[in-house]
């Protein structure tokens, strides 16, 4: 079952989208190497609730955090922990929040100092094929279309692996809504795109191998290469011309792009 939305809807969908953004602002501002991610899981459930708002992953089929907090081969859903992070870390932070009822859900991956360039490459590339997806994201177009154009700039341009088990999806009332929205598959293929269809678009990309297996926690999905992995999410409402953002990155990189310690040298 497909949810539609109304104007009205869309409007409070996207306060929920803003405040994960801001959200994730806050943890740009605070990311250096010796923070931990049990501080940052922390300081979004602080910021979250201090907004009126409520963290949507803490028990969500048990799931035992605020945030999942996914670093270097680790794809998503890690559990926040108390090691300290390090230079040369990737660290995507997922952050989902109930507001007025609706869900807000996305993600963003930050770099700790320097990387190789490979990796450098791999978050650049996995945030182009974020906005590439989007671009298909229109009246008329079909799932299959967003996929597809998330795999080709990522596994056929570049030879990256695209993760197949999990998939980016529906987003209302409920955090998981159809339709399922995968970063692989075939253009004109899948459920046609309606105006104010609301999805989350989330590119999952391997730098080795597409090959992923879940941790004996029963959620963190690690790279079966032990090669990094990067995830970027946006909260995205289908329109006729362009696709409405709900979410806001720009609020993200400038926080980034003011904080010495993180590598931005990519955009
Ligand atoms: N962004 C992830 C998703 O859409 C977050 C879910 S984590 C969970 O599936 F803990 F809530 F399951
Ligand atoms: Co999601």
């Amino acid at each position: 079952m497909i949810y539609y939305k109304t104007e009205a809807e869309v409007a409070l969908m996207k306060e929920a989208a803003l405040l994960v953004s801001k959200t994730l602002a806050e943890v740009a501002k605070m990311l250096q190497p010796g923070v931990t991610t049990m501080q940052i899981d922390t300081l979004c459930k602080t910021f979250v609730q201090d907004h009126k708002a409520i963290p949507s992953f803490y028990n969500y089929h048990g799931y035992p955090h605020n945030v999942c907090a996914s670093i270097n081969d680790v794809v998503v859903h890690g559990f926040p922990n108390n090691i300290a992070l390090k230079e040369g870390d990737i660290v995507s932070i997922d952050m989902g929040v109930i507001l007025n009822g609706w869900h807000g859900d996305h993600a963003y991956t930050f770099i700790l100092g320097e990387v190789s360039n490979e990796v450098l490459q791999l978050v650049k590339v996995t945030k182009e094929s974020l906005y590439k997806g989007i671009e298909k994201a229109i009246v008329g177009n079909r799932v299959g279309d967003i996929a597809s154009a998330i795999q080709e700039h990522t596994e056929k341009k570049y030879g990256y692996g695209v993760v197949r088990e999990l998939v980016g999806h529906g987003l209302g009332r409920s955090l998981h809504e159809d339709p399922q929205v995968p970063n692989y598959g075939k253009r004109g293929n899948g459920p046609k795109l309606k105006e104010n269809l609301v999805i989350a678009i989330e590119p999952m990309i391997n730098l080795g191998k597409k090959e992923v297996y879940t941790d004996k926690d029963g959620w963190t999905v690690k790279t079966a290469d032990g090669k990094p992995s990067v995830h970027f999410e946006h909260d995205v409402c289908v329109k006729k011309d362009k696709a409405l953002i709900l979410s806001d990155y720009s609020i993200i990189e400038v926080a980034e792009k003011l904080n010495p310690n993180l590598n931005t040298t990519y955009y």
